[in-house]
This record gives structure tokens, sequence and C-alpha cells, in this order.
């Protein structure tokens, strides 16, 4: 009997589940000490007041024999599927029902997703990027080359045209940067795909946070796309769902490889593998994208655009470097004094009990910088701003 020794080639934990194990480690040496947590991107705010309503409807229903539900549909409700392509319209793209997928969010879509593809494709992730491209590549032992993402391209990279790869990842805007790509730049990497047949993985769940008008929210907005991309989302940052799980996944009839539809690849994988997002959450998703729903989430996502404001707001103070938290929860900075990352860490923990996340955990071109997180409640991010005020002092 043999494991799967493609694990051996990991990190030995998932980069959040290191940190939370480091914050622990920390609250048991220093009890009583009051930790700001703008690590890992959770949201605080509740879920907003229609989709609760939604949800309780629901629940009433599954207690009625009239209309109880077992088993779902199998890409997900009718109802949700519906109101996605309505919200796709308000971004000029036009989908049909059967393209959308419901999936309990985006990081197991971004992983399962691999299912469908050969194991000889190589894979192109861009340095620094969310760890969960890299880590389901190497659990599944495909090679992986990486582009680089810096302070020269805006941490934007742009493909050249002798790098050779079958898979690309996109994240816009950007974990862990902030970052996000213009039409024009999109437009490049859709053509790059499209010249190397290659098939992008664009991850889109940060979407609700573009506030520019003229950046593109997905990447059907761009001619071509749907010949060679798919699109992952989900309500977690849109509307708070990260405990409520439900996202989606988009795959356009257009996209075929080897003559066979992805689409159809997909179905097949996921009717076999998944049972489906229950009933009550979908139903919650439907809400969120009522005009009211949609109105709502605005307000809690502009309650964490200004909680980045505070905090990006030091940073020019202070004269550090960053990008992000305008177009995303997220502000990556580049660390005071070139100290690495997981020294900025620790340093940051012990003299201000504020946790970020090490820009190296991103990447290697994430060394020296760290990611802070603005889904924190206003008051700890006020008092984060002023603690990271007074490192500013001591420095
Ligand atoms: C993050 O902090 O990068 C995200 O919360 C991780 C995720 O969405 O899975």
């Amino acid at each position: 009997m043999k494991v799967n020794s493609n694990y051996f080639n990991l990190n030995e934990s998932y980069l959040f589940s290191t940190i939370t194990a480091k914050i622990n480690e920390f609250s048991k040496y220093n009890p009583g000490k009051d930790i700001i947590r703008l690590g890992i991107g959770d949201v605080t705010l509740p879920l907003v007041p229609i989709v609760i309503d939604a949800m309780q409807k629901a629940v009433l229903e599954m207690g009625e024999a009239g209309t109880f539900k077992g088993y779902g549909e199998e890409q997900g409700y009718l109802f949700l599927r519906s109101a996605i392509t309505r919200y796709y319209e308000n971004k000029n793209v036009k989908l049909k029902e059967d393209e959308i997928f419901i999936s309990d969010g985006a990081k197991s879509d971004l992983g399962n997703i691999l299912d469908i593809f050969s194991i000889d494709n190589t894979v192109l992730i861009p340095d620094p990027v969310y760890p969960v491209y890299v880590d389901t590549n190497i659990m599944a032992g495909r090679k992986i080359i990486y582009i680089d993402g810096d302070i020269n391209n805006d941490f934007l990279p742009i493909p050249n045209k002798e790098t050779k790869a079958d898979i690309i990842y996109l994240c816009s805007p950007n974990n862990p940067t902030g970052a996000v790509y213009n039409a024009d730049q999109l437009k490049t990497w859709v053509n790059y795909a499209l010249e190397n047949d290659a098939v992008i993985l664009f991850d889109s769940a940060y979407e609700a946070f573009i506030q520019d008008e003229e950046l593109p929210s997905s990447i059907y907005q761009i001619d071509g796309a749907k010949d060679c991309a798919i699109e992952f989302c989900s309500f977690s940052k849109t509307a708070g769902f990260t405990g409520t799980r439900c996202g989606y996944t988009i795959i356009p009839h257009e996209l075929k490889k080897e003559n066979a539809s992805l689409n159809k690849l997909w179905l097949r994988r996921q009717t076999t593998k998944f049972n489906g997002v229950p009933y009550i959450v979908q139903r919650g998703g439907e809400a969120v994208l009522s005009e009211q729903g949609l109105l709502q989430a605005k307000n809690n996502i502009n309650y964490y655009l200004e909680n980045a404001k505070t905090i990006t707001g030091v940073l020019e103070k202070l004269d550090i470097w960053f990008t992000g938290g305008k177009n995303a929860p997220y502000i990556w900075l580049k660390c005071p004094d070139n100290m690495k990352s997981w020294d900025f860490f620790d340093y940051l923990l012990n003299e201000t009990g504020i946790a970020g996340t090490p820009g190296a955990g991103f990447g290697k071109n994430g060394e020296s910088y760290f990611r802070l997180s603005a889904f924190g409640k206003k008051e700890n991010m006020i008092e984060a701003a002023a603690r990271l005020e007074n490192i500013g002092a001591k420095a």
C-alpha cells in the first residue's frame, strides 16, 4: 500500500493553519494579550437581513411536506442560476443557466477542477498568489511554472511568448496583493491562452470589491474569454458567506479541448462526486443577488473598504510602501527595514498584538512583504491603526 507521495512535497501545513497555530502558541504564552486578527480573510459582519429572511423562509419550507426538498437539481437550483445570469447581464455578460454550477465555494472548485485535466499539463501560476493553486497541483504531481509579480509590474504579471503552459491561474482582484488587471492586460492573457490552446482558471472571488468601473469584474467581459476561461466566484466575500458556504463556477459551452466540452466533463465530475449545496443556503444566495440584497451587501463591502482606508492612512503617514485596499479587501505592504515576512509577523505580533499574513506564504516574490486583511471590525481596525502608528514612532 502506498500513499500519494506528492504530499511529501507540500509544506507541512496549509498557510492559514500554520498562522492559526502560531497565534494560538503566542496566546498561550501571553495570556490576556488582546490580539487583533488581520490574517485570514474572514468576514466579521453578520449576514444581511434579506439573506436571513430568505433562509428562515426556506427552513420553514423544509418542515412542510408540500415544500420539503431532498436532493437538489444537479447543477444547483435554477432560481439561483437564473439570478446569477441576471447579475452577469449587469456586467454585459450573457450566460446560459446550464453554464453555471453552484458549489460550496471557490476554493473547493479551484482545487477540484483539476480532475478534468490531464496530469501531463503544465500549470502557470503567478507568484505571489493564493496558495491553493500551488498546493492542489503539487498534490496531483503536475509540473508548475511561475510568472513573477513584483513591484516593477505592480504585481500584475503579463505572459511572454516564450512561456508554454496549458493551465493558467489568474486571480483579480488579487489575493494577496489587491492588484486588479485592467481590460487590456486581461486581453493579453486571453490572447495568450487562445494562441497556446490553454485554459485560464479565473478566480473572481473578490470582484464585488471593485470600485473603479473601468476595471473588469469578470473575465467574460473580454472578447474571446468564453473560448478559453473558466470563472470561479463565491458569496463568501461578496456577502459574508465564509461560514455559510456557497459559490459558483462558470464553464461556457464554447470552451472545448480535444473536441470535448469542459462543461460536460465538469457536469460528469460533479454529478459523481458532489451532491450540491443545501436548498436553504441557495435561497440565501438568491437573496444576495436581489436588488435589495445587492444594496445590503454593498453596505458591508463599503464598511470593509473604509477599514482598509483606516490602515492605509497610517501606512502613508509612516511612508511604508503598499498596494491594494482600494478595489480589494487586502493591503499588501513592504515590510519596514527590509525585514523578512515571517520576522515581521513575529515582530508585529509581539510588539502590537496584530496578526497578519507573511507575504512569503504566497510565494517567493512575497518575501519581505506582508498582507493585512480589512475584514475586521471597525473598532479593531481603528485600534490596529493606532498600534501601527506607535510602531512608527518607535522606529
Ligand atoms: C485568505 O485569507 O486568503 C482567504 O480567506 C482564504 C480563502 O478564501 O480561502
